[in-house]
């Protein structure tokens, strides 16, 4: 019988300084994993990794193809395959059209959409060679229906959804499987506590806690997503439970979201 056993695998994570990244890497650590651990915040990641086993540190801005190339040959002269890749790694930056200047529309896409194709580009090709692998994009509900005054970051990760699809065709000969996650609102992580409440509460012209109200209130489950959700979603993209999915992107929302 097949069964979800992680033990020894060489995952890489991009986003790990803090958040849902961290969230993800710790739990394949648990999971018996040798974590490559990847953000654009040295210190941050370096933090993250201090006085824990079967994770590593590495600098890493993923909007920089060679910095991944770099990183993607030091793996390789070090561990000689990976297994898993989660592309976490993402910014957003919210507003109406009008208060969203080009350059910020093109900041986000740059990283959530660009920043998953260099990623991948750089790692796959050890996959491709060894003929197996599972590389997660961690998407968001954003990626399946428009996101009110957050048109640069649904843009991204619909265009995500559509690299994932096109990626899980073209890796499929090679045993190599690409699917996305969506999750719902994580209305307990650093990106709303430290950060879009405030935005939202400013441009929707109200306060944080009817912000927080208005988002519980749109998930059938009444409750905001958690790491944990998200995790277990993972791990089993991850194993082989999931061996016969690819070009997938799921849901993960409580219900919010249903297609
Ligand atoms: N928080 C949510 O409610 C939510 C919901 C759905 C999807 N997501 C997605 O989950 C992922 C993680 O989100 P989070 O809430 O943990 O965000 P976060 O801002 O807390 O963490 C993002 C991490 O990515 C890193 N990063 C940013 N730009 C980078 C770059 N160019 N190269 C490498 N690393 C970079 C940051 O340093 C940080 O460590 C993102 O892709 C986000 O779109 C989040």
């Amino acid at each position: 019988m097949t069964s979800i056993n992680l033990q020894g695998k060489i995952a890489v994570v991009t986003g790990v300084s803090q958040g849902l990244g961290e969230a993800l890497a710790k739990r394949l650590v648990q999971e018996g994993c040798q974590v490559i651990a990847c953000d654009i915040n040295e210190e941050g990641v370096k933090n993250v990794c201090k006085d824990l086993h079967g994770i590593e540190p590495y600098a890493l801005d993923i909007t920089d193809y060679s910095q991944c190339e770099k990183v993607a040959r030091e793996v390789k002269n070090k561990y000689g395959h990976i297994d898993i890749l989660v592309a976490n790694a993402g910014i957003l930056l919210s507003g109406d059209i009008q208060s969203l200047s080009s350059q910020m529309f093109q900041k986000v896409v740059n990283v959530n959409l660009v920043g998953y194709f260099n990623t991948v580009k750089a790692f796959a090709p050890m996959m491709l060679q060894q003929k197996s692998g599972s590389i997660i994009q961690i998407n968001s509900k954003s990626g399946k229906v428009g996101s009110y005054k957050n048109g640069a970051y649904a843009s991204s990760k619909f265009g995500g959804i559509g690299l994932t699809q096109s990626l899980a065709l073209e890796f499929a000969e090679a045993n190599v499987r690409v699917n996305s996650i969506c999750p719902g609102n994580l209305l307990n992580s650093p990106l709303w506590t430290n950060s879009l409440f405030k935005q939202y509460a400013k441009n929707q012209h109200t306060t944080e806690a009817a912000i927080r109200e208005k988002y519980i209130n749109q998930v059938p489950l009444r409750r905001s997503c958690e790491y944990e959700d998200i995790e277990n979603m993972m791990v089993f993209l991850a194993s082989d439970l999931s061996s016969y999915m690819t070009g997938q992107a799921i849901n993960v929302t409580g219900g919010q979201v249903m297609h």
